[in-house]
């Protein structure tokens, strides 16, 4: 895979020092209200498992998976709910966990329908946030990496499906996606 790299834009140690401060962060803020960690599936898994360790505190984890990029680099525009939690999260905190945020429509989807169910307070950690994409107003209260409009794999970030078990995160060669 990594000969299908054209330079690596966050190392596997630039990563877990995110992971550290994030969790930190997050360890602060939550640490009295037993959150539950909603996971958006899949490239959130990676980031997901990292930070929780970084959590000192009680929390309870669950699932979600939309789609939002159907196998390219383009984003469709429309989002299919492909798996709901299985958790009432009434008068819950919830941390969404997300790889990145892109145009912002995944992000906003979810928020919106977990508010919607009667959560007490939705926030989101994202590794990646990608502000120069966004179509819609949404935005992520944690923050690893501001990054570049770069078509970025690794770390759970895909391109067809692979590449995500890359420890580092790296820009895709153009030839590969064109
Ligand atoms: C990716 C990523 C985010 C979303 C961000 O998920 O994991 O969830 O796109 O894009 P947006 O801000 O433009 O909505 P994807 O749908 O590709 O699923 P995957 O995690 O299974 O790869």
């Amino acid at each position: 895979m990594d000969q299908d790299i054209d330079r690596i834009l966050y190392s596997k140690s630039d990563i877990n020092k995110a992971c550290i401060r994030l969790g930190q962060e997050l360890h602060q803020a939550y640490h009295d209200k037993n959150p539950v960690i909603v996971c958006v599936l899949t490239g959130g898994v990676f980031f997901t498992t990292d930070i929780v360790r970084e959590m000192d505190c009680n929390l309870e984890m669950n699932f979600i998976d939309v789609s939002s990029y159907h196998g390219g680099t383009e984003s469709s525009g429309s989002i299919d709910l492909v798996r709901d939690l299985d958790v009432d999260i009434k008068d819950r905190d919830i941390i969404l966990m997300e790889d990145i945020v892109d145009t912002g429509r995944t992000l906003k989807y979810i928020k919106d329908l977990l508010s919607s169910r009667g959560a007490a307070s939705v926030s989101t950690c994202a590794l990646l946030d990608k502000p120069t994409s966004r179509l819609v107003e949404v935005r992520a209260e944690y923050v690893g990496f501001e990054i570049p409009s770069e078509f970025l794999v690794g770390y759970g970030l895909d391109y067809k499906g692979i590449y995500r078990n890359l420890p580092y995160i790296g820009i895709l060669k153009s030839d590969v996606y064109t």
